[in-house]
C-alpha cells in the first residue's frame, strides 16, 4: 500500500504481458501501453449434472498442544454440484435430511480412531477426540476420514492434517486459528491450559516514521486501545527490515505491555535466508502473534509459488505462528497467492477514489486495463463487503477450508488516487461492514492518521477488542439479517445462548426518516445494552424497529432473546 506505486517498476514479464510493460493486478496502466487480457480469473466452475457428496474434515483449530486433552475436528458432508465425489443413485433418492453417514477418522501412525454418525448434507459437525494418547511432535500428523452409507458400499474419503506440538518451555507465544468462528486465540503464559480469544483491532505502524522515534509510543499505543502493532519495515534498510538491535528494545515493551505483534516481511519474503534470520529472532517472543508475508502480491506479480513456498519453510521452523498476508487485486490467481497463508487480509480503499479514470496515469480503468487504485471497484464503501463475499466465494468454488479473512479499512488520504481522508463515520462503517461479512481482525493502513480517525478508532477499540464482543465475534456464525424500509442497511448478527449482538449499518450518505424494521430470530425480547451508535432501536413484536436516522450511521446494541 502506499509504497507500491514505487515498487512495481521492472516486474519481470511472467504473466500476459508483453516484455517492457508494468502491470497492477495484472493490468497495463501507462498511457503507452496498451491493454490486453490480464489471466488468472477464477470463475464460477461448470456444475455437476449429478449430486456429489462434498466430503471434508479438518482440526478445529490450527494446533493443539501438550497441554490440551482434547481436540475436535470439524466435518462437512454437504451435498454439492461443484466440487465432490457422485453420490450412488441409491443414496440420493428420498429425504436426505433423514439420511447419514458412517464415519472414521484415523490419525496416522496413531492407535487412535474416531467414529460418528454425520447427516447427509449436514455442514460443520463438531466431533471431539481425545489427545491424550497422542505423542506431541512437531510435524504435522496425517488424518484421513472415511465415510459410507448404509444404502451403498462406495467408501469416500477426505484427508486432513493435524498440529499436536509440544509444549512451549522457553516462553514464547502459541496462536491458534478457530476454523470454525474463524478467529485467533492465544495462550495465558501463567497457565498453558487457558486460551483466549483475541480479535485484533490496530493499524499498520510507520517503523521510521513513528514507532522507533521513541520507546514511549509501544505504551501510547497500547493506551490507545489497540491490542495488536503491526509494523512495517523500513525498506531504506541494507536488510529491507529493522534495526534489529533497536527493535528488540521495542519487543521487550511490547512484551512487558501485553501487546500483540504482527512480523511483517513484505520485502523480505521471498529471500528465505532473510526469513529465517527474522524468524530466529522473532519466533520466541512472549508477544509475537503472527506473521505476515506478501504485502499485495497479486497486484506486484510477485511470483505464483512466491508465498506458498515461504508459507512452508515458516510452518517448519515455527509451526507455532499462523502466516497473514494481504489480497488487493478483485481476481487475479486467489488461488495460488492465497495457498501461502492460514489468514487473508483484503485492502479495498473506496474512498475519494476515481475508479473509471486513473487521476495518477491519465487512463481509464476496467477489468482489462489501468490501475485506479481499487481494483474492479464501484467507489463506495460497499467495493468492502462485496470483495470479502467474493473471496469467501472464490473459497467454495476451490473447495478448499474456509481461510478467515481480516479487513484493512483505509485511514490515510489526500495523496495517489485518493483526494481525501475518510471521515470518523466512513471509518467506522468500513470496520464494521467488514466485521458483518465476517472480517475477523482489523488493521487499518495506516498509522500515523488524522486526528479525528485516531479519536474515533481509539473509542471503537474499547468496544470491539472488549471481553464483550468480542466472545459474540469470535464465538458464533455470523448472520446476515434482512432490514425493510431503508435500502442500503447492512445487518449482521452473531448469538450467544440467550443474547445477539447486532451490528445495523446505514450505508447511504443523506440522512433518512422512514420507519425501518430489522427481522430477529424468533423470540427477541429486549434491546440490553447499546455499545455504539444510537439507543432508538425498540423492540416491536419481536422486531427491531427504528425512526429515521444518519446517513452513514452505525449502531451495535445487544438483544435478550427467550431461552431454546
Ligand atoms: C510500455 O510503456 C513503457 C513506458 O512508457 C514503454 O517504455 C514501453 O515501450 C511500452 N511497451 C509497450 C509494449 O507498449
Ligand atoms: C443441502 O443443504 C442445502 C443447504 O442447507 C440446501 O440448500 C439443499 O437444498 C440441500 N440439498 C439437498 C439435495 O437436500
Ligand atoms: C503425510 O501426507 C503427505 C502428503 O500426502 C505425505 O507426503 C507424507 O509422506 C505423509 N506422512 C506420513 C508420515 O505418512
Ligand atoms: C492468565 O491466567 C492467570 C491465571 O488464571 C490470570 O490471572 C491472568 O489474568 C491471565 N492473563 C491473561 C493475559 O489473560
Ligand atoms: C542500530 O541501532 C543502534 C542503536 O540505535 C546503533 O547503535 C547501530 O549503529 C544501528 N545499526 C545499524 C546497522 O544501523
Ligand atoms: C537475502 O537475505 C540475505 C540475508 O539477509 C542477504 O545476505 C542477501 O543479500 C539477500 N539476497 C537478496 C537477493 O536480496
Ligand atoms: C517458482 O516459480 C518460478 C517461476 O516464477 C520458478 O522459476 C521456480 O523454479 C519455482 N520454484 C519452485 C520451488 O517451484
Ligand atoms: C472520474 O474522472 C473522469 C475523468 O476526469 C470524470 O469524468 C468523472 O466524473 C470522474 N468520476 C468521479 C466519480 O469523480
Ligand atoms: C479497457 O479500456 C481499454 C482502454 O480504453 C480498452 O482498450 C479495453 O478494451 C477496455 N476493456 C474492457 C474489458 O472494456
Ligand atoms: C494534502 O497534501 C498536500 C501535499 O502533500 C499538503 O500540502 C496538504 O497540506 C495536505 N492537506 C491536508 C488537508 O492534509
Ligand atoms: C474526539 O472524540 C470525542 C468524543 O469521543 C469528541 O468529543 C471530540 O470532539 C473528538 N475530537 C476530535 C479531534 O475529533
Amino acid at each position: 500500500m502506499m509504497f507500491w506505486l514505487f515498487s512495481i517498476l521492472g516486474v519481470a514479464a511472467a504473466f500476459n504481458n508483453p516484455p517492457g510493460v508494468d502491470i497492477w493486478c495484472g493490468k497495463a496502466y501507462y498511457p503507452t501501453n496498451a491493454s490486453f487480457e490480464p489471466g488468472g480469473w477464477l470463475d464460477s466452475p461448470a456444475l455437476s449434472t449429478v449430486p456429489l457428496l462434498d466430503l471434508k474434515v479438518r482440526p478445529r483449530m490450527s494446533l493443539y498442544t501438550a497441554s490440551d486433552e482434547k481436540g475436535s475436528f470439524i466435518i462437512d458432508a454437504g451435498i454439492s454440484y461443484i466440487n465432490g465425489e457422485p453420490l450412488g443413485s441409491d443414496t440420493v433418492t428420498g429425504e436426505h435430511g433423514s439420511q447419514s453417514l458412517e464415519i472414521s477418522i484415523s490419525i496416522e501412525g496413531s492407535q487412535l480412531t474416531v467414529h460418528h454418525i454425520v447427516p447427509l448434507n449436514s455442514s460443520s459437525t463438531e466431533v471431539e477426540f481425545s489427545l491424550l494418547h497422542l505423542l506431541p511432535r512437531f510435524e504435522s500428523y496425517n488424518v484421513t476420514l472415511k465415510a459410507s452409507h448404509s444404502n451403498s458400499h462406495h467408501v469416500y474419503t477426505a484427508t486432513t492434517s493435524l498440529y499436536h506440538l509440544p509444549s512451549r518451555t522457553d516462553g514464547g507465544s502459541v496462536t491458534k486459528v478457530d476454523s470454525l468462528y474463524g478467529g485467533l486465540s492465544v495462550q495465558n503464559q501463567t497457565d498453558p491450559s487457558v486460551w483466549t480469544p483475541l480479535l485484533p483491532y490496530s493499524y499498520y505502524v510507520s517503523w521510521d516514521g513513528w514507532l522507533e522515534k521513541s520507546l514511549d509510543n509501544v505504551q501510547k499505543f497500547k493506551d490507545d486501545g489497540y491490542n495488536i502493532i503491526h509494523i512495517v519495515p523500513n525498506a531504506g534498510l541494507a536488510n529491507e527490515a529493522f534495526n534489529f538491535t533497536e527493535l528488540s528494545l521495542f519487543l521487550d515493551k511490547m512484551d512487558e505491555v501485553g501487546l500483540w505483534l504482527m512480523y511483517d516481511m513484505r520485502w523480505t519474503y521471498k529471500n528465505l535466508t532473510s526469513v529465517r534470520e527474522q524468524v530466529d529472532i522473532l519466533k520466541d517472543h512472549k508477544s509475537m502473534l503472527l506473521w505476515y508475508t506478501g504485502d499485495e502480491p497479486d497486484g506486484q506479480g510477485d511470483p505464483l509459488n512466491a508465498t506458498r513456498i515461504t508459507y512452508d519453510l515458516l510452518k517448519s521452523i515455527d509451526p507455532y505462528h499462523p502466516v497473514s498476508l494481504c489480497l488487493n487485486c478483485y481476481n487475479f490467481y486467489f488461488e495460488e497467492y492465497s495457498s501461502g497463508a492460514d489468514i487473508i487480509l483484503s485492502d479495498v480503499y473506496p474512498i475519494a477514489v476515481n475508479t473509471s479514470w486513473s487521476t495518477v496515469y491519465e487512463t481509464p480503468c476496467n477489468t482489462t486495463y489501468g490501475c485506479c487504485g481499487c481494483d474492479d471497484c464501484e467507489g463506495s464503501v460497499e467495493d468492502i463487503s462485496v470483495r470479502l463475499d467474493k473471496f469467501a466465494e472464490y473459497q467454495t468454488w476451490l473447495g478448499a477450508s474456509p481461510k478467515p479473512f481480516w479487513g484493512v479499512p483505509m485511514a490515510f488520504g489526500n495523496e495517489t488516487f485518493w483526494t481525501r481522508y475518510p471521515t470518523a463515520a466512513e471509518e467506522v462503517t468500513m470496520t464494521m461492514l467488514s466485521v458483518n461479512h465476517n472480517a475477523k481482525g482489523i488493521v487499518m493502513w495506516d498509522w500515523p492518521t488524522t486526528t479525528e480517525l485516531a479519536n474515533v478508532t481509539s473509542a471503537l477499540s474499547r468496544v470491539l477488542a472488549g471481553d464483550e464482543v468480542t466472545g459474540f465475534l469470535l464465538g458464533a456464525p455470523t448472520v446476515s439479517l434482512q432490514a425493510k424500509g431503508h435500502s442500503k442497511m447492512d445487518v449482521a448478527g452473531w448469538r450467544l445462548g440467550d443474547r445477539m449482538l447486532i451490528s445495523i449499518l446505514s450505508l447511504q450518505t443523506p440522512s433518512w426518516s422512514s420507519s425501518v424494521t430489522v427481522d430477529l430470530p424468533e423470540g427477541a425480547q429486549s434491546v440490553t445494552q447499546v455499545l455504539w451508535g444510537s439507543g432508538e432501536w425498540k423492540l416491536v413484536h419481536g422486531h427491531l424497529v427504528k425512526k429515521g436516522g444518519n446517513g452513514l450511521e452505525t449502531d451495535l446494541v445487544v438483544v435478550e432473546l427467550a431461552s431454546r
